[in-house]
């Protein structure tokens, strides 16, 4: 939970002719060296821009992918730094630099204009970042007059360029403050965490309850309905003793989710599970596919997706609710048999009269391919930190820039 007021670039005051350090999310998603989604860059853009506008030069910094403190060619990047080129339309050119600590980097640094904008090398390709290692973060404040962070997506870890390089920063006197995304982030599922307006519903889905227990818990004493789906639902089908066939099962988690439901119960919240599946022996395009009870899935099928009387009655629900969160597909929905039932939902929260937030990488790629990104109010760039953030805990990158 966002306990202080958080700093913004409102507090930077004048900051033409100063070099800025600008951590941002860009971990996007590549598919053969190829940016996939690029809306996380997209929405770095604003706060890149109103710096630049306001005479900044920018020293931006990114984690890609889990290079795990090794350098590796596919994890550079330039290819991000190359499309943000792109998306920026001429207003300036992302000359991509090195690691902090080699000199052509400190050299490039040194020679940036205002509004010139520099990006550094994969972050994750020193161990010192997600060590937090005071000397990494040393090397960077090295770069910069002030600190920005706009890094929403990776608030929830406490690595070099997200804790201890902020704290380094205000101990020696200079700025530390969100950018427009982490702000507007933190207004919005603020707006979650305090006074939602009711009904409330959350929406989960993903392939593992066990990703997801910490949120449902946090959300269990905040929601009023709970619609689960994906093949995290069938760890709770199977701990009523239903029949899932070879739908995917998190055995260990079983005592988990009968604790949950004894919570729900307790809380008075509903917490509805799917009554019909899409089953079929693998998530495959062109295999025999048939609509079964969700508690009678036969032995040698798994569910993957959620069926028509599901959405119907998920629908319904998210009909009449005035905040929706959702957070996880209803099904394997990148395999187009499959995508009806996440297609179903994404559409229903989209007509709802709801305040309505989206998180995770999936349920926005679901949310987009259905072309209706418009109709909803929020699409959170944070998948592990939105939900983080909802379960009311502290992220690291969020309580160093509050006062
Ligand atoms: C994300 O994509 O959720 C963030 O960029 C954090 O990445 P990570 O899970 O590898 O820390």
């Amino acid at each position: 939970m966002t306990a202080g007021r958080l700093r913004t670039l409102d507090e930077l005051g004048d900051v033409g002719g100063t070099r800025m350090f600008l951590r941002v999310d860009l971990n996007v998603p590549l598919s053969d060296g190829s940016i996939a989604d690029d809306s996380r860059i997209v929405a770095a853009i604003p706060t890149i821009d109103e710096l630049r506008e306001r005479g900044a030069a920018l020293v931006v910094a990114t984690h890609l992918g889990r290079p795990k403190g090794i350098p590796k060619d596919d994890l550079r990047t330039r290819v991000v730094a190359d499309a943000l080129t792109g998306l920026l339309g001429g207003r300036a050119a992302v000359q991509a630099i090195g690691m902090p600590d080699e000199h052509e980097t400190i050299d490039a640094v040194g020679r940036l204009a205002p509004g010139d904008i520099a990006m550094l090398e994969n972050l994750r390709f020193d161990p010192g970042e997600e060590a937090n290692d005071p000397r990494f973060a040393g090397r960077l404040a090295e770069l910069a007059d002030a600190y920005v962070d706009d890094a929403f997506g990776a608030a929830h870890r406490a690595h070099a360029s997200i804790a201890a390089l902020p704290e380094l920063m205000l101990a020696s006197g200079r700025p530390a403050v969100a950018g427009r995304l982490l702000q507007k982030e933190v207004e919005v599922l603020g707006r979650l965490l305090h006074g939602p307006e009711r009904p409330y519903v959350a929406v989960l889905g993903g392939a593992k309850v066990s990703d997801k227990l910490g949120v449902i818990d946090a959300l269990l004493h905040r929601v009023d309905h709970i619609l689960i789906g994906g093949a995290m639902a069938f760890t709770l089908l199977a701990a009523e003793g239903s029949s899932v066939g070879r739908s995917l099962v998190e055995h260990d988690r079983v005592k988990d989710v009968r604790g949950i439901r004894r919570t729900a119960e307790a809380e008075g919240v509903r917490m509805e599970l799917p009554t019909d599946v899409v089953a079929a022996a693998e998530p495959a395009l062109d295999v025999p596919r048939i609509t079964v009870p969700a508690r009678a899935i036969p032995d040698d099928l798994m569910g993957l997706d959620v069926g028509p009387s599901t959405v119907e009655a998920f629908g319904r629900i998210i009909a009449d609710a005035r905040t929706v969160l959702w957070n996880g597909p209803m099904g394997v929905f990148e395999v187009e048999p499959f995508s009806a039932g996440t297609r179903g939902i994404a559409l229903a929260i989209a007509r709802a009269n709801a305040y309505s937030v989206v998180g995770g990488g999936d349920s926005i790629a679901a949310v987009r391919q259905a072309g209706l990104e418009g109709s909803f109010d929020h699409l959170s760039t944070g998948g592990g930190a939105s939900l983080e953030f909802l379960e009311g805990r502290p992220l690291p990158g969020i309580t160093i820039l509050e006062d």
